[in-house]
């Protein structure tokens, strides 16, 4: 039986398209049962369509209270019972309710190499603080913003020429491998949140999670 999982999306959706394609591929085995926006004109939404995933437009503007958002985000994932919600360039700040009640089964993907430049605009944040690697990191998600045990690393060098576009392109390859690795590794049992600490196959992760290699599986 494939397991459920929800995603949630902002814009481009290059991250659901790569957990779409590897399910596709046999890779991955989770069943995506619905794809939720906070942005009507989210490509992503397309994305999820072409691979016939029921989709969800929730305008954030729409509602008076952060609050009431999140309550009505929790309601339109929580009729699909996922096992897993994957934030896969979801650009919301989440109540702290809404947070605790996906505790441990929250996935998200920050494009910096945690604990260092959480927030916006990393990459160009990385180049101006003369940083010699930048990279991605896949965490559980906690009340904290970008705060939550981190999972999986991987890390690519900034050269001289680098500029914010080039090195998000390099960033963004890097998160389609580690991405669908963490959601298969916690589709298998394999990956738990324990006390805020993040566990593979019941070993406890270092603070920085695992730096991916190409041997790992
Ligand atoms: C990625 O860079 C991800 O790290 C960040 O938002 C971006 C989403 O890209 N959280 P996409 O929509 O998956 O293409």
């Amino acid at each position: 039986m494939s397991f459920p999982v929800i995603v949630l999306i902002s814009g481009s959706g290059s991250n659901l398209q790569a957990l779409i394609d590897q399910s596709l591929q046999g890779k991955l085995n989770i069943d995506i049962k619905a794809v939720i926006s906070n942005k009507a004109d989210a490509f992503g939404l397309e994305r999820a369509k072409k691979a016939g995933i029921p989709t969800h437009a929730l305008d954030h503007k729409a509602f008076t209270s952060r609050e009431a958002f999140d309550e009505e985000l929790q309601k339109t994932i929580d009729q699909y019972q996922p096992k897993l919600v994957v934030l896969a360039g979801f650009m919301r700040i989440l109540t702290e309710t809404f947070t605790q009640h996906y505790e441990g089964r929250m996935l998200n993907i920050h494009p910096s190499l945690l604990p260092k430049f959480k927030g916006l605009d990393t990459h160009q944040r990385a180049i101006d603080a003369k940083e010699q690697e930048h990279g991605v990191s896949v965490h559980f998600v906690s009340s904290e913003l970008d705060a939550g045990a981190v999972i999986l690393q991987a890390s690519t060098m900034i050269e001289a020429d680098e500029t914010a576009s080039s090195l998000a392109s390099k960033v963004h390859a890097l998160e389609h491998v580690i991405y669908p690795l963490a959601v298969k590794w916690f589709s298998e049992s394999r990956l738990t949140l324990k006390h805020g600490t993040a566990y593979l196959d019941d070993a406890p992760l270092a603070e920085t999670g695992i730096l991916y290699h190409s041997g790992l599986a």
